[in-house]
């Protein structure tokens, strides 16, 4: 049977707490990858960590939303990490997801829709007049015009992203209860993949407290 495919979030600054994720989360059951962001990749050791890793699904977290110039020269900045998947912002314009694109070799480029930490408020509050799955369907549109290789949604918009995407979707805002911290879009996993999510992305509910109970509960949950 295929396996469940989820992109942990290694959300730390600290190497000892990220070994302890990466070594804590090895399993038969589902299929793994380590996902890196802003704050682990700008921690002192961070990158070099990252260099040194083999034989893992990578998925460096760098959200880039620049000029066009700036995030092709970024993305040929970190290309010696080897990313198997990095993001850049759908924001920054089709443009700079061109440029991105051109240079981001055989790392996945996955364009970044409406943030899951924002609502319909939230984008209002910001200046935008449409709301959340109109946005992120004209996104997932430019995605695909630009070519990109995947997106990152809530997985409340997977049906919308589906429609004009036919690649890989990853979505983050996975939560197993109403308690969902700073994100505001959010489903549990049984619910994100029934939705049609390839990858899940999970950070707090699995690293925070006892991971291997928590990983148990994510099987069992979806079992
Ligand atoms: O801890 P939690 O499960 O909320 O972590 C979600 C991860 O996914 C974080 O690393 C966050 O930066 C990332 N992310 C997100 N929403 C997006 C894109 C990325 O939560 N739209």
């Amino acid at each position: 049977m295929k396996k469940n495919k989820v992109f942990i979030a290694c959300d730390s600054s600290n190497i000892s707490k990220v070994k302890e994720i990466i070594a804590k989360t090895q399993n038969t059951k589902l299929q793994i990858g380590y996902k890196f962001g802003l704050e682990f990749l700008n921690s002192k050791k961070g990158r070099n960590f990252v260099s040194r890793l083999k034989n893992k699904i990578t998925f460096g977290d760098y959200k880039f939303a620049d000029i066009p110039n700036t995030c092709s020269s970024a993305i040929k900045a970190v290309r010696d990490l080897k990313f198997n998947y990095i993001t850049i912002h759908i924001s920054s314009g089709l443009d700079a997801l061109k440029a991105a694109k051109k240079v981001s070799g055989s790392t996945k480029l996955i364009g970044v829709t409406i943030l899951t930490s924002l609502d319909n408020k939230s984008l209002k509050e910001i200046g935008y007049d449409q709301n959340v799955k109109k946005i992120v369907l004209k996104q997932a549109k430019l995605a695909k015009k630009a070519n990109l290789d995947a997106i990152v949604c809530s997985p409340i918009e997977v049906n919308v992203v589906r429609k004009v995407f036919k690649r890989e979707i990853i979505t983050p805002g996975i939560r197993f209860n109403f308690k969902t911290d700073d994100q505001k879009r959010a489903l549990t996993p049984k619910q994100a993949y029934k939705n049609g999510s390839d990858w899940l992305v999970i950070g707090r509910p699995i690293t925070r407290g006892n991971i291997e109970n928590n990983l148990q509960n994510l099987i069992n949950h979806l079992q």
